[in-house]
Parts: structure tokens; sequence; C-alpha cells
């Protein structure tokens, strides 16, 4: 396992740490939490003792809610301290825990015979790599292996325990009980030959646009003309970053982004070999060469990451862009009692990052899954690490997912605590009021909601639902941002699908962006693609070129972008009025005049976004 030594810090330092303080009655174990298994895993036994897992343990933070105070004042436009933002260091000294939480926890660890361990730069975060069999006796627990219907397999828990004294000093521990697996958020390639229309549509009037979008398919020539970048020059890239993530074994493939930013953003194309490739926890390095005949018949290791690449660097030429590839979870696995690496990257990821000095501006995201996949715990640990970006001036930008409410028809809506009852399926990260969550749009003028019913696509093949993303948290109150849009957009609903849904949640998305048959390149080929994984890429591209401008001026970057965006950003998108939104068996929730769950505020309009990002 290679461990990065920024996180890293001090392995070993437990031990020194505890042998000064004298050792506390021990309380008996309890249980610290509980997790149904979420539908669609199922277990199939025991998983093998001598089963490695890098243990994450979640320790509670001292001051969250004074770093909570300083990061909205520092992301509203109308505060004295507006883009203010926090250091590295004043980050770490608001999240570290209490000396007496790290005592209690050395000694329990120590006790159970773990003598190396390792911290995030904050001491909130402890790393120890353990087998399943100590693992078991640490948290009292039994773990299993599960499968998922695709095949995958995850070593987890649905409970586990702890000493009683430490629940209150401990948030979470994973890998424990959360499922989540990061799926991409990409719902649809096509191979196809010629450009395509289908029968019935109407080019757009304005000769501009007409001339460059096609619907099928849609190009960075477009995306820069709709929206307004193209005329847009750049003057302080490489002070001004953008960085991806891929997670489960997705890798961009550098001769395809090539060939892709040849034909479509030729200048850019040499930088297909340039942009920085940081891998974390093993995670698989960018690829030099193309996919080979076996790599491609695996199918699903690049698609996303080739959307990522292409977009970002087509759209964001000549800035330098940042590839994190974060291990663990592949996604198919030969022999089912030993998976590889069962870690949970997503929170090996947000650590990673957030042990390092000096990170891209703007951070794309394309993936996520069910939020009750995830215990409330874990959503909100990792929710939390997502605040820590936004006080240091970061903007971290997640598709708001692929299923519209949660799938196309009622049987995927149901909810996970046994009883199966009807209801919205939110998706996390979306779901957490610290990110900012980005929808999909389809055609030109107007644009409309993305949304495609299964059938014929344009290369004679079925093709699966896709409906942007849309929804309430469970687990996250409504942020006072939202306060001026939702309360109304939901009593406009007169009592539509109440019950389904919960009226006090965050709701998402944030705002919107093209998401259908983008232009692509992958094995060699061109084709398409589609997803809310297009549109965050696409609109992050765009928020980093406000940056670019903003830092020229000696301006802060927007950082978390959601106090701006609700109290004035919003009127440099142009608002969505109509779509189809169909899913879990439902009409979805109406596209309305102003806010609403399915685009938000609507998709960008960069040369009015820099004029109100200026003032
Ligand atoms: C911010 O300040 C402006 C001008 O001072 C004011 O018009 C606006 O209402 C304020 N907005 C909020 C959200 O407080
Ligand atoms: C056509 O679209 C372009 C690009 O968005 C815009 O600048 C122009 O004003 C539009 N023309 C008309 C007549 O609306
Ligand atoms: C990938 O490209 C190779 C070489 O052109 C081809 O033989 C193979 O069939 C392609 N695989 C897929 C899954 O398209
Ligand atoms: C809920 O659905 C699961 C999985 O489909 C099934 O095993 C279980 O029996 C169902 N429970 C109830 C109460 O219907
Ligand atoms: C799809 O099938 C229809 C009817 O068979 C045919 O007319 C059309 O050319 C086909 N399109 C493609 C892209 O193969
Ligand atoms: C959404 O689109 C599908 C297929 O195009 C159609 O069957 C359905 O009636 C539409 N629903 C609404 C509410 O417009």
């Amino acid at each position: 396992m290679k461990l990065d030594l920024t996180i890293f810090l001090s392995a070993f330092i437990g031990a020194q740490a505890v042998l000064g303080t004298p050792i506390r009655s021990r309380t008996p174990y309890s249980i610290k939490e509980t997790h149904n298994v979420p539908r669609k895993w199922k277990n199939l036994g025991r998983a093998a003792g001598n089963h490695k897992l890098h243990l994450q343990i979640g320790l509670k933070q001292e001051k969250f809610d004074e770093l909570d105070l300083h990061l909205y004042e520092v992301s509203d436009p109308n505060h004295s301290r507006y883009g203010n933002h926090l250091s590295f260091e004043d980050v770490n000294e608001l999240v570290k825990p209490a000396e007496e939480t790290l005592d209690l926890v050395h000694e329990w660890l120590l006790t159970n015979g773990v003598r190396e361990l390792a911290y995030s730069p904050a001491k909130d975060w402890i790393n120890i790599y353990i087998d399943v069999e100590s693992a078991e006796k640490l948290l009292d627990t039994e773990y299993s292996v599960f499968q998922h219907e695709d095949g995958s397999a995850l070593v987890r828990t649905s409970h586990w325990s702890l000493p009683a004294h430490l629940h209150e000093h401990i948030d979470t521990v994973q890998p424990t009980t959360s499922f989540m697996r990061s799926a991409p958020q990409k719902a649809d390639y096509i191979q196809f030959d010629q450009p395509w229309t289908p029968p019935g549509y109407k080019p757009p009037t304005n000769e501009t646009i007409a001339k460059v979008c096609r619907l099928f398919t849609v190009t960075i020539e477009c995306f820069r003309t709709l929206y307004g970048t193209i005329d847009y020059q750049q003057k302080v890239p490489g002070i001004n970053k953008i960085a991806f993530n891929n997670y489960i074994g997705q890798r961009p493939i550098r001769p395809d982004v090539f060939s892709f930013l040849q034909k479509y953003r030729p200048e850019a194309a040499p930088n297909a070999y340039t942009f920085q490739s940081i891998e974390i926890d093993d995670g698989p390095a960018a690829q030099d060469t193309p996919l080979t005949v076996e790599q491609a018949a695996g199918d699903d290791i690049s698609k996303e990451a080739n959307l990522d690449a292409q977009t970002i660097l087509g759209m964001t030429y000549p800035q330098p862009v940042y590839s994190y590839s974060t291990g663990g979870s592949p996604p198919f696995i030969a022999d089912i009692n030993t998976p590889e690496n069962t870690n949970e990257p997503y929170l090996t990821w947000v650590n990673y990052v957030m042990g390092q000095k000096d990170v891209p501006q703007v951070i794309s995201s394309s993936y996520g899954d069910d939020e009750q996949t995830v215990p409330k715990s874990y959503a909100d640990r990792v929710c939390k690490q997502f605040a820590q970006l936004g006080a240091r001036g970061i903007s971290l930008l997640v598709s708001s997912g692929d299923g519209g409410l949660g799938g196309e028809d009622s049987s995927g809506c149901l909810t996970n605590d046994g009883k199966n009852t009807t209801t919205f399926i939110p998706s996390f990260p979306p779901s957490c009021p610290y990110v900012t969550a980005v929808g999909a749009t389809q055609e030109f003028e107007p644009e409309v909601a993305a949304f495609r019913a299964p059938g014929l696509g344009p290369d004679n093949k079925t093709h699966g639902f896709y409906a942007s993303g849309s929804g309430f948290s469970n687990y996250f109150d409504r942020p006072s941002y939202q306060d001026g849009v939702v309360p109304a957009y939901i009593s406009a609903l007169g009592g539509l699908y109440e019950g389904l849904y919960n009226k006090n949640g965050r709701s998402y998305p944030d705002i919107a962006a093209q998401g259908l048959y983008f232009a692509f390149w992958w094995n060699g080929t061109e084709s398409s693609i589609s997803g809310t994984s297009a549109s965050c890429p696409l609109t992050s591209s765009i928020i980093s070129l406000v940056n670019d401008d903003l830092i020229s001026r000696g301006k802060p970057p927007l950082g978390f972008l959601n106090p701006w965006l609700y109290s004035k950003g919003y009127k440099g998108f142009t608002d969505i009025l109509s779509g189809n939104t169909s899913s879990c068996g439902t009409g979805g929730f109406p596209v309305t005049k102003g806010w609403d769950p399915i685009t938000g505020f609507g998709t960008p309009n960069f040369p009015e976004l820099l004029k109100l990002a200026r003032h």
C-alpha cells in the first residue's frame, strides 16, 4: 500500500503519546451504529480473517460549528469577510479533536494491540491497517462479503460497537457500514459513424448557435458559444487550476483525450499528454497507451475519466488540469472470498486532499450513490470534510445523478428500513449542503431538462432510462441559503408528492448545464456519452474561468459557491422552464420559472457571471 507522506505524517506517534496517560476504567461495548444492508446487495458469508482493511477512524472535531460560521461568512457576498478564505492551518486548528478524545482513543487502540497508526494533519482522522479478525475484535462485530447485483463485492458489516465511553469521541469508523460505491453518473455511450438529427428536430433559429450546435453530438465549440466563454482569454493559467476525481479504477486514456482534442480543440491537444495524474492509495495513473482489447472489453475503466478529461481540457485550455485517481473498490473480482481492496475511496480522497496545502480552486466530481447506501454518520462526516474545502476557498461541484428521483419506475424507489415503503431516493453527495450539485439539460432553443425514455438510440441500439438527478435529502436539513426559494417551490406544489420526499431537506441540484450526447472519444473511436457526469465537468470548467478573471484582478476565487449563487450569482444563469423528469413511476417534480429541483437556477451565462463576480 502506497502511503502519501503528507497525510500519514507521523506513523508510530500514537505509541509514544499514550505512555503518559493513565489507564481509564474500561466500559462495556455497546452498538454505535446499525445500518441496513441496502437493496441489491446480498451477503455471501463471513469475510476471511486475514483480509486487510484500511480502517479510518473519524474523531469528533472540537470546533466544527465555528468552522461552519467562518465558512458562511467568507462565502456570503454581503459579509465583510467575503473571500477571506481560511488557510490550511486555520482549518486544521478548528477541526482538531480535543486532547481527551485523542488520549482515550489511543488507549483503546493500544490495549487492543494496535501499535502503528497515522494521523491526518488535523489529527481528526486516525488511519490503521489491520486484518478483519483484529477489526472484528476492536469493533465487536463480524465482517461479511457482500455482493451487488452487478457482481462487484465489498467487505462490510451491518453494525459495529465501541466501548460506551468512546461513543461521544468517535463519529464514524469506515469501512464498516457504508455501501456507497461512488458509481460514475454517466448514462449512456453511443458509437456512431455520422452526426445524426432525429426526425422532426428543429435546429435553433439563432444562426450563431445553429452553426455550431447539433443535438447529436454536442461539441466543445457549441458549449463555448452557447455559454459565452469562446472569446475569453485566460490571464492567470497556472495560478488558476482545476481538478477532477476518478474512482473505482477509472483512468483517463491519454491517446483518446488527444484524438478528441485534436478534432474539437486542437490547440489543447498536446496537453492530453501533460496534464497531471495524481494517484492516491494505489489509484491507477492516467494511461499513456491506448486501451488494450482486453481493457476495452472490461468496458468501464475509462469512459467517465475520458469524459471528464476531454471536457475540462477542451473548455479550460491553457489551464493546468489535475486528475485525482483514488484506489479501492475494483468493479469486478476474480475470487469472491478475497476482494482485492475494499476500502472507502471517497473518504480516502477527501482526506488526501485535505492534507494538501495547494489544492486546485475548482474540483469536479461525477460520482455518487443513493444516500441510503451510506450511514448518516458517514455522510455527515464526509459532508463536513467538504465544508473544510469550501472554507479554504475551493469550489466542489458534483453531478446530481442520472436516475431522476431515484429510478425509472417505482420498483427502485423504496426505503431501506426493512419496510420497503415507496419513496423518492436522494443521492449522495449532491444531498450534502456544502457542495454545488449540477443537473443536466438538452437541446438549445430553449434548453430543457435532460430526459430520455428507454428505447432506441441513434445507434439503433436499445438504451436505458436517463433523467437528470433531482431531490431532497433525508439526512441534511435545508441550508439557510435555500430559504429564499425552496419553501416557495414546495408551497406551489400544493401537496403534490406529499410524503414521498423530505420537505425540510437540502434540495438539489443548484445549477445545470448540457448533459446529453457529448462528442466523445473512447477506445480509439469517436462516439457520444451522456449524463450529469458530463454537465458537471462542463460547469466546473466555466466556474474555473470565472476564477481566472477574479484572480487576475487580485480578487479571491469564488470558493464555496452556494451562498453567492442563491443571493446574487443566480442572475448569471439562464432559467430552464420545461422538460420531463418522469421517474419513480411519477411525472417528477415540475420544471418551473425560477429555481426548481431539476435544473436549479439553470445554465451558465459566462459574460453575466463575470460581471456579477467582479462586483
Ligand atoms: C445584500 O446587500 C444588498 C445591498 O446592500 C442588499 O440589497 C441585499 O438585500 C443583501 N442581500 C442579502 C441576502 O442580505
Ligand atoms: C445568438 O446566440 C449568441 C450566442 O449565445 C448570442 O450572443 C446572440 O445574441 C444570439 N442572437 C440573437 C439574435 O439572439
Ligand atoms: C476496441 O478497439 C479495438 C481496436 O480497434 C477493437 O478490436 C475492439 O473491438 C474495441 N472494443 C470495444 C469494446 O469497442
Ligand atoms: C423488501 O424487499 C426486500 C428485497 O427485495 C425483500 O427481501 C424483503 O422481504 C422486503 N420486505 C418487505 C417487508 O416487504
Ligand atoms: C436504424 O434503423 C433504421 C430502420 O431500420 C434505418 O433506417 C437507419 O438508417 C438506422 N440507423 C443507423 C444509424 O444505423
Ligand atoms: C415524459 O416523456 C415520456 C416519454 O417521452 C412520456 O411517455 C411521458 O408522458 C412524459 N411525461 C410527462 C409528465 O411529460
